[in-house]
């Protein structure tokens, strides 16, 4: 049955650029997105800049520009870096649109009518510097339980005591550091009691987390619910409240119909009718966001929907925070990295989709980046287990293409169509971490299957032509297979495996059924080994003072409610090794490589050297001295072949220049060279 889905990701805020904190979110709901049309659903994805609030005029205004003309420029930075991380929007609007405005208006109207705006005066924090009211985040001072210094208006980091920011002990405003006076203002209030026995039943309904579900039990079902404070005194930016002069809408009241506005929007271009996307039962709508929101989006959310006439969300993913090493992101680290840093460093993409795929779990913890593990899986799940694949079998049928019947496989083929129903089950329960695992077992076994069967050696047989046709449709074939699977998370590695077999992968039952009889396409590089050093850079701390930089974290973390950073002075970021051991980057700095010795012969005036010519394929020839003279006789290593360090920098020798070196085991008893497997190609990476 096709089913029809809306989905959003949150809407980032439109007061910097997007980092990789961010795309943690938006690579989940991509790699949703894409598996749910893969498998033939109708699918719209709908996200917009959120560009209201007091954090963007200030910041606006300090640029000595309007709003608009900031929000704009933000417009862009977000669309190029999400549109250079593959996600598939089918619409990205603004909060700041006519058509948002107009759905604001709507959801007004249904509360007004349902009788639940009320309005009261109230005491609050106002910076007399900047002339503004300070929401909870823009004020710091000493927690009023614990006494721990700079501490939010709303929350202490140190003991967990939530209060309102006017009990704050010396508070101060975050933007001008000035003392805040206490000012009344008349503030319009959603009440939201009323709506207390539909939210019970809605958040157990099944549509959240257990976890979520537990902690809004926990901390605000059981008792009642206080009411939403959704006005704001002018200056403002956003949308004036229509029946209340001087009073905007605070920004989250605007902010998530713009989900609603951005569809509209969407629907206007596309010929669709909105209705049918918010207020049809058969379509599911899905949300996915980060923990530090979601009662914004389980409470606030659900009961403006429900006033409204909307249908509720089917599913609320909600995920944790990214960490790096182990830390939270902090700018002093060097670890707040922009998308915009990583593209700069030409890494690929899909490298960050794949290795955020392979870490997110259906739940809400915290996803750790560690930047080893990073460089370690793309490179070996990706070009060593699935891309090698493809490169180690298609040149041998470039000219044949595959063979005409599906040939025996030892039921590979049919296994791995099994447990494509398995990976759709991770897939849908947003379990990314299980379907990845799942496609490299899958690799696994077909790269056990190409040792197997050694293209390679029946290559050099012209009998067994068709022999090698037959390994190389199954290889293809299980290969294709995984791209399927992964093509909700490597969109261009799917693309470029449907060119090299020329048929397009375009839905997932394309994996059921091998493909026979076709041409195959000359075998073009599809992913590029993750450089470590390029990793590296990319996460180096900046030379600043850490004291100033922890302030612009703080600064940046109330307004962009990412991973709350650290204050204070911070450590380094990197970790002494142990002495004996090595980091994979370390390791992964040596070219280790597959050699034929070509030619060998005694370098006479040397006791132990002997000269060897060794080849790395294509051509390619080293000069080496080895000191094995004595153990080996140098024409019996001619044809061998061996193991060498490529990379290794030229040593002038008083024979000639040597240009690597030969991997051999020296122990008293003699010199041993370490030789490959039968299969191995001259020129072959080790990893
Ligand atoms: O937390 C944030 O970054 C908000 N800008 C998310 C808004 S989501 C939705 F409600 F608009
Ligand atoms: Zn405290």
């Amino acid at each position: 049955m096709t089913r029809q889905l809306l989905v959003t990701s949150a809407l980032p805020y439109a007061n910097g650029p997007i980092h990789i904190g961010h795309l943690v979110e938006y690579v989940q709901t991509d790699i949703y997105v894409r598996f749910q049309r893969l498998r033939g659903h109708r699918v719209a994805y709908m996200c917009a800049d959120d560009t209201h609030g007091a954090a963007i005029m200030i910041r606006a205004q300090k640029e000595g520009r309007t709003p608009e003309d900031f929000i704009a420029e933000m417009a862009e930075s977000h669309q190029r870096d999400f549109a250079a991380f593959g996600m598939s929007f089918d619409h990205y609007g603004s909060t700041n649109s006519p058509a948002n405005y107009e759905q604001c208006k709507h959801v007004w109207a249904a509360l007004r009518a349902a009788d639940l705006v009320v309005a009261r005066n109230v005491e609050r924090l106002y910076d007399p510097v900047q002339k503004t009211f300070l929401a909870d985040r823009f004020v710091k001072g000493k927690c009023p339980n614990c006494g721990a210094e700079d501490q939010y208006g709303d929350s202490c980091e140190k003991c967990g005591a939530t209060y309102a920011a006017t009990d704050l002990i010396e508070p101060r405003s975050v933007h001008s550091g000035a003392t805040p006076e206490l000012r009344e203002s008349r503030q319009l209030f959603v009440r939201l009691e009323p709506l207390q026995p539909f939210l019970q039943e809605w958040t157990k309904a099944g549509t959240l987390q257990p976890e979520v579900m537990n902690y809004l039990h926990g901390n605000f079902l059981a008792k009642p619910l206080q009411d939403w404070d959704v006005s704001r005194p002018a200056p403002y930016f956003g949308f004036e409240i229509p029946d209340e002069a001087g009073q905007f809408w605070y920004v989250w009241f605007d902010a998530p119909i713009g989900y609603i506005a951005s569809t509209a929007e969407w629907c206007a271009q596309n010929g669709q009718q909105l209705d049918d996307w918010w207020r049809n039962p058969e379509c599911e709508i899905v949300h996915f966001l980060g923990k530090d929101i979601t009662y914004f989006h389980t409470l606030f959310w659900p009961a403006m929907l429900k006033t409204a006439g909307f249908e509720l969300p089917k599913k609320v993913q909600i995920h944790g925070f990214l960490r790096v090493n182990g830390e939270k992101m902090s700018k002093s680290r060097g670890t707040f990295v922009m998308a915009r840093s990583y593209l700069d460093q030409e890494l690929d993409p899909g490298c960050l989709r794949y290795y955020y795929a392979s870490k997110l779990s259906p739940g809400i913890d915290d996803l750790d980046f560690n930047t080893d593990e990073f460089v370690g899986k793309c490179n070996s799940d990706l070009v060593g287990r699935v891309v090698n694949l493809a490169s180690r079998s298609a040149k041998f049928v470039k000219n044949v293409g595959l063979s005409a019947t599906y040939p025996e496989d030892g039921d590979l083929f049919a296994n791995a169509a099994e447990c494509g129903d398995r990976i759709a089950a991770a897939y849908e329960a947003c379990d990314y971490r299980e379907a990845m695992r799942l496609c490299m077992t899958l690799a696994d076994a077909a790269n056990e299957f190409v040792e197997q069967r050694a293209p390679w050696t029946l290559k050099k047989d012209p009998d067994r032509a068709q022999e090698l046709q037959d390994v190389c449709t199954v290889v293809l074939n299980l290969f294709r297979q995984i791209a399927i699977y992964l093509t909700p998370v490597l969109p261009d590695l799917s693309q470029q495996a449907g060119e090299l077999l020329q048929s397009p992968i375009e839905s997932w039952d394309q994996s059921r059924t091998p493909l026979t009889g076709t041409a195959v396409s000359k075998f073009k590089h599809m992913m590029q080994r993750v450089d470590a050093d390029k990793v590296a850079a990319l996460f180096t701390a900046p030379a600043t003072d850490a004291a100033t930089d922890a302030a612009t974290d703080a600064a940046t973390d109330a307004v962009a409610n990412a991973a709350p950073a650290a204050a204070g002075p911070s450590p380094t970021l990197a970790k002494e090794p142990l002495a004996d051991q090595i980091t994979i980057d370390d390791f992964l700095k040596v070219d280790l490589r597959i050699a034929k010795v070509l030619a060998a012969e005694e370098v006479p005036e040397a006791r132990k050297l002997l000269r060897l010519t060794l080849g790395l394929g294509g051509g390619e020839t080293r000069n080496v001295f080895a000191g094995i003279k004595g153990k080996y006789d140098a024409a019996s290593l001619v044809g061998r072949q061996v193991v060498m360090v490529a990379n290794l920098a030229p040593r002038k020798m008083k024979f000639g220049l040597s240009e690597g070196m030969v991997v051999a085991a020296g122990t008293d008893g003699g010199v041993f060279l370490v030789s490959p497997d039968e299969g191995a190609e001259a020129g072959q990476r080790l990893h």
